[in-house]
């Protein structure tokens, strides 16, 4: 019999037994443990209903972030503590500040979403303690980016911003952080553990060294990392997956560091330490893409490896990364195989990871003298949306001439796709606008994308243009446009 899960609730440590290695958090809390205040919206990520927050302990130190329940695996708490509405009263009964606020605000309107709100609103309590000790008021960006993955439809918003800024305004309550800690501490496994029940196997590794060997002895075994794809494919399309290895323990997969121009992010750094990692070299360019990068819940349990590896033809981390000239590292038994981002992606869900591999980092070339790079998401929402068509243009200028240029759509292709005609009509030309219109015209052979819900082909065809007109403006020479990113959130 496999060892059980083991987590921290409610005070106390759980385990969990018999419970299949894709039953989802939210189905553990109704369903075995009858802990009914965190509820069902989607089932899909998007609502929030489900939020919870969960604490594990990162490179040594403690971290406690709000996800979808709804779309984590129950096995993936393992050595980590579970945090639910029901956790948010003191037990002599008093109300805790988040939910005094959203009563005194009358944010608690329908009910059934409250629970979420409430722990979206707890998660940056937690977070923002330091501005609370200083007396600093939460910004509207900050309030809004941690609601951004929580729907009220009953247009209710306004009153659940202002227990945001009410809840600060309390009595603080204590939270003990070095406690936690310490209980997470003891929990940690020295070594990897695999984890058996109903038929199904769910691996953790917990080195580099375990996850190579495993891989290479498991070539067909599903890679979970945030789950942020995967969840889906469970709760929505109902695939049995029996054979798991989890990535998310592995401490090695986690860094971030700078070498010789490159910055190296691990393939298991969630999205929103990546992105903060990567807008600390380019705020204006992608700080924008960081804040509509669907939601802070999503983007704290996604990883950047994740999103690259899934290689989704409207993904939003491959036109610019793409666009930059990053790089992929590929991990197998036989060693590393550096390659450049878009050799990577051969066809629609295809590619160039050979059984036993793994992502294991993406290299990101950091900013250099007369590069002009900017991102763009188009999207019918501005929070929580996927693109219809996400662009990234590079540039490089000596003076007013164009020496190199990389330009890289999603939402235009099968893959994340380079635009080869319109960049051979830029490179060796001044950076005006006769070559920006001899571009815009030649991106017309680059691409021929395809109508579907989020748009038709020929939208995406014009605004793919537009975007690249839209590049010259904010980057030309002479007069460029103030850049209109959202800086105010890269640098909250
Ligand atoms: C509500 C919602 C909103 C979303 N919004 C966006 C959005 O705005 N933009 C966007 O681009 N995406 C979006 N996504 C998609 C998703 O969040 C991203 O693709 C995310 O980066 C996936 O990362 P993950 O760690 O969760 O991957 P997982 O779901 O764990 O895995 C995804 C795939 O990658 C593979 N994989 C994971 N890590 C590795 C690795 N290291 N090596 C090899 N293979 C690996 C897995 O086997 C699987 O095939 C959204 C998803 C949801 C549910
Ligand atoms: S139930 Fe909607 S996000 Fe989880
Ligand atoms: S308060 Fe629940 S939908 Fe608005």
């Amino acid at each position: 019999m496999s060892e059980p899960i083991r987590f921290f609730y409610r005070g106390a440590v759980h385990e969990v037994r018999d419970a299949a290695p894709t039953q989802t958090i939210l189905q553990h809390l109704r369903e075995d443990l009858h802990c009914t205040g965190t509820k069902e919206g989607c089932a899909e990520g998007d609502c929030g209903a489900c939020t919870v927050v969960i604490g594990s302990l990162e490179n040594g130190k403690l971290e406690m972030k709000a996800v979808n329940s709804c779309i984590q695996f129950t096995p993936t708490l393992d050595g980590k503590a579970l945090f639910t509405v029901e956790d948010l009263q003191a037990q002599d009964g008093s109300l805790h500040p988040v939910q005094q606020a959203l009563v005194e605000c009358h944010g608690s309107q329908c009910g059934f979403c409250t629970p979420g709100f409430a722990m979206s609103l707890w998660g940056m309590y937690l977070k923002q303690e330091s501005h609370r000790l200083s007396g600093r008021q939460l910004s509207r960006c900050q309030i809004d980016d941690a609601l951004s993955g929580n729907l009220c439809r009953c247009t209710g918003y306004r009153p659940i911003i202002d227990a945001a800024r009410r809840m600060v305004e309390l009595p603080p309550a204590a939270f003990d952080r070095a406690a936690l800690a310490e209980r997470l501490q003891l929990l940690q496994r020295a070594h990897g553990f695999s984890y058996e029940a109903q038929g199904a196997r769910f691996h953790v590794p917990r080195t580099l060294d375990e996850l190579v060997r495993l891989r290479a002895e498991l070539p067909q075994a599903l890679l979970l990392a945030g789950s942020t794809d995967v969840g889906l494919w469970v709760t929505k399309h109902m695939r049995e997956l029996n054979e798991i290895i989890y990535l998310g323990q592995v401490e090695e997969l986690k860094h971030v560091a700078e070498d010789d121009g490159m910055l190296e992010i691990g393939a298991g750094v969630s999205l929103n330490d990546a992105y903060a990692a990567v807008c600390t070299h380019y705020p204006d360019e992608l700080g924008e893409m960081w804040q509509r990068f669907a939601s802070l819940p999503i983007r704290n349990a996604g990883t950047l490896g994740g999103n690259v590896a899934n290689g989704s033809p409207i993904g939003d981390s491959m036109p610019w990364l793409i666009a930059l000239g990053a790089r992929i590292v590929l991990r197998g038994a036989a060693g590393e195989r550096v390659l450049a981002l878009e050799d990577f992606y051969l066809g629609y869900q295809q590619k160039d990871l050979q059984a036993g591999e793994f992502v294991r980092a993406v290299r990101i070339p950091l900013p250099r003298a007369g590069l002009r790079f900017r991102t763009y998401k188009l999207a019918k929402r501005f929070d929580q949306d996927i693109s219809a068509v996400c662009a990234a243009f590079a540039v490089m200028l000596d003076g007013d001439t164009v020496t190199n240029a990389r330009i890289a759509f999603g939402g235009m292709a099968a893959t994340p796709k380079r635009a080869a005609n319109a960049e051979a009509a830029l490179i060796g030309q001044p950076w005006n606008e006769d070559t920006m219109r001899a571009a815009m015209a030649a991106m017309r052979e680059d691409y021929a994308p395809l109508s579907d819900m989020r748009a038709s082909s020929n939208y995406r065809v014009q605004a793919a243009q537009n975007l690249l007109r839209r590049f010259w403006l904010e980057t030309r020479v002479d007069d460029p446009l103030p850049a209109a990113a959202v800086n105010a959130f890269a640098q909250a």
